[in-house]
């Protein structure tokens, strides 16, 4: 086991001028000759402490995938350093660097069974530290059913491991069939068997439940952070869903376009986003955004709507020195009130009956440019049409620059 330091890393890939055309990235890409170097990562800087659960979400294409595979070493570093314990691995290759990786579409070996993809990390080299008379039995008597084949001490301990791998995971019965044989859901379980096996000191994990469907993947999301618990394996666990880095991480460390926005602890990260991008990001259905200015000291007004705001948010408005701001509220922190001008009036557009709460889509009755998604209460009677008046509940409200998203009242900020 193990901490990782990641200090100041960065990435770039160089692409051909051809290539460079077709990419989107065109901001981040700095012209050298006949290549462009596109910038992936930049300034990445955090630790994962021993045995923590840290979960890197983001968007597809923020960079988490390339995040990962630079700590494996499946990747070279454009610049910083990767520290496992107290060893620099910048240099080491993958195999050297005690890590094992598990990836979204399993990668086990098809022509060999799940005993064997278990074993297969664990057999690396070692045929060449037995002495060619074990060797040779081994090969005498492999096709021999398997209780007459020869064992030696390695295989028997080999065995002994995937055995306790297959009885952690439950797969004990899968361990003589093909992978070919086996659901998706069996397999991502193979892959992890297969990593746990090794006894590395770092878990690298790339959206491993991505192909599970819904109900097996919050079934084996929950065996992940239970066996990484009783493992207390370190573990870099990559994901584009919120829910999963909100559920699974001791910490979460939100990325956006190849940089981390915010690390901390995921209720930390929900109810304190550093920025409007994490806010958004983290909390299902998204925080509603609603662009106000600043009008009196305390006043925030869009058109005919004007919220007072409690007294301690005079010290961060002063301290921001800004007049525009958007007003973050989660869809949950509304209710239906009665028209004044501190609520907001708005025309539901749809209605989401889940029966433990009713999503409701709606648009300022004034303004259809402003759509706003509000939970309520399942008892509610809103049909698509109706109007109704929203208030606020004050304490939860947040604000965030217009000019560069940054939260008035996030901690780190
Ligand atoms: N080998 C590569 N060469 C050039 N660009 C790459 C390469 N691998 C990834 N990228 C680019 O890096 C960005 C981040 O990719 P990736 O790390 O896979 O994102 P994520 O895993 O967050 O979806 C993407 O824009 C992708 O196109
Ligand atoms: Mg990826």
């Amino acid at each position: 086991m193990a901490k990782v330091v990641v200090e100041n890393v960065y990435k770039s890939y160089s692409r051909s001028k051809v290539h460079s055309d077709e990419t989107v990235e065109l901001k981040n890409q700095k012209s050298s000759g006949k290549t462009t170097a596109v910038s992936v990562l930049r300034d990445i800087n955090f630790t994962v402490e021993d045995g923590e659960f840290l979960v890197l979400v983001g968007p597809s294409g923020c960079g988490k995938s390339t995040l990962l595979r630079l700590l494996a070493g499946l990747e070279e570093l454009t610049g910083g350093n990767i520290r496992v314990g107290d060893r620099l691995v910048n240099y080491l290759p993958p195999k050297a660097r005690d890590m094992a990786m598990v990836f979204q579409n399993y990668a086990l070996y098809p022509h060999l069974n799940i005993y064997d993809n278990i074993a297969f990390g664990l057999r690396r080299n070692y045929s060449q530290h037995e002495s060619p008379l074990q060797n040779f039995l081994v090969a005498i008597t492999r096709h021999l059913p398997r209780s007459m084949r020869y064992l030696s001490a390695k295989e028997k301990s080999i065995r002994d491991r995937v055995r306790y791998v297959a009885s952690l995971l439950q797969i004990e019965s899968l361990l003589y069939r093909l992978p070919k044989e086996l659901s998706g859901g069996q397999k991502q379980r193979v892959a992890l068997g297969r990593a746990i096996a090794r006894n590395p000191q770092v878990f690298l994990m790339d959206e491993p439940l991505s192909n599970l469907d819904a109900k097996l993947r919050t079934q084996t999301r929950a065996q992940i952070v239970k066996l990484q618990k009783q493992l207390k394996t370190t573990t870099v666990y990559v994901t584009h869903d919120q829910t999963e880095a909100m559920t699974m991480g001791d910490r979460i460390a939100v990325m956006n376009d190849g940089q981390i926005q915010q690390i901390a602890p995921p209720l930390e990260i929900y109810e304190h986003p550093a920025n409007s991008f994490v806010a958004g990001f983290i909390g299902s259905p998204p925080m509603n955004f609603l662009p106000v200015e600043l009008t009196a000291p305390l006043t925030l007004q869009y058109q005919q709507f004007r919220l007072t705001l409690p007294e301690f948010w005079a010290t961060h408005l002063e301290a921001s020195g800004e007049k525009s701001f958007y007003l973050g509220v989660r869809p949950q922190h509304f209710y239906l009130d009665v028209p004044t001008e501190a609520n907001l009036a708005v025309t539901v557009d749809l209605v989401e009956a889940l029966g433990s709460e009713t999503y409701i889509s709606a648009h300022l009755t004034e303004d259809d440019s402003i759509n706003l998604v509000v939970s309520l209460p399942p008892d509610k009677p809103i049909t698509v049409g109706d109007s109704v008046w929203l208030a606020i509940e004050l304490n939860k409200i947040h604000l965030f620059t217009v000019n560069d998203g940054r939260s008035l009242k996030c901690k780190s900020n």
